[in-house]
């Protein structure tokens, strides 16, 4: 029988196409950037200090226990201060955030010198601004290749819905648009 389904074929102007794992991380990365999504700050205090990095790879996971999730690389300095602590802030950045985002990658400096961010008393950090912040205490962490699963419960939340997101697309920020 004919195996079923394209094969992968060029569709269109620009196609770039591997098949049976004929790829390299490079075209996975540009495969992985088509996808849009928010950016959130992942931020929390430790010891007094504010710590925290940008994540795009958030996502909601589940209404009933609240769940949502965040993909950790495992070469992160960052994440291993974050673990440990009973209370995170997830902040969904605004479409003026962009410096933001780039400030909370940063790999030297401090990260929280130009953003203008508070702390509740559970000691998660948020960033104002943003269009929604969720703090969260830890649900389970899952081992996934080269990152981990965070998956966190939603202890508490404040949404902004007038606040429009920004959106991180092909390495790039951007801001939302109407479709039609
Ligand atoms: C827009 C954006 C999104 C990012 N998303 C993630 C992510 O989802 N997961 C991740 O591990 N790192 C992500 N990073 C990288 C981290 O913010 C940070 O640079 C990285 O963890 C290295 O710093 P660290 O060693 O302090 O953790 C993102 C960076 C940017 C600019």
């Amino acid at each position: 029988m004919a195996r079923a389904g394209p094969s992968l074929r060029p569709a269109g102007v620009g196609v770039i196409s591997a098949v049976d794992g004929r790829f390299d991380s490079t075209l996975l990365r540009q495969a992985f950037g088509c996808f849009p999504s928010g950016v959130t700050a992942f931020c929390g205090m430790r010891d007094g200090v504010a710590e925290g990095m940008a994540a795009s790879s958030f996502t909601t996971v589940s209404l009933d226990p609240p769940l949502v999730s965040v993909c950790v690389a495992n070469t992160s300095s960052t994440w291993p201060k974050l673990a440990t602590l009973q209370r995170l802030g997830l902040s969904v950045l605004a479409d003026e955030h962009a410096v933001v985002a780039r400030s909370l990658s940063a790999k030297n400096g401090d990260r929280f010198r130009d953003v203008d961010w508070t702390a509740a008393d559970s000691g998660a950090v948020f960033v104002h601004g943003a269009t929604l912040w969720l703090e969260c205490a830890p649900f389970k962490r899952i081992e996934a290749g080269d990152h981990e699963i965070v998956v966190l419960q939603i202890t508490a939340l404040a949404v902004y819905p007038d606040v429009s997101p920004i959106v991180f697309h092909r390495s790039g920020f951007r801001e939302l648009l109407p479709a039609i």
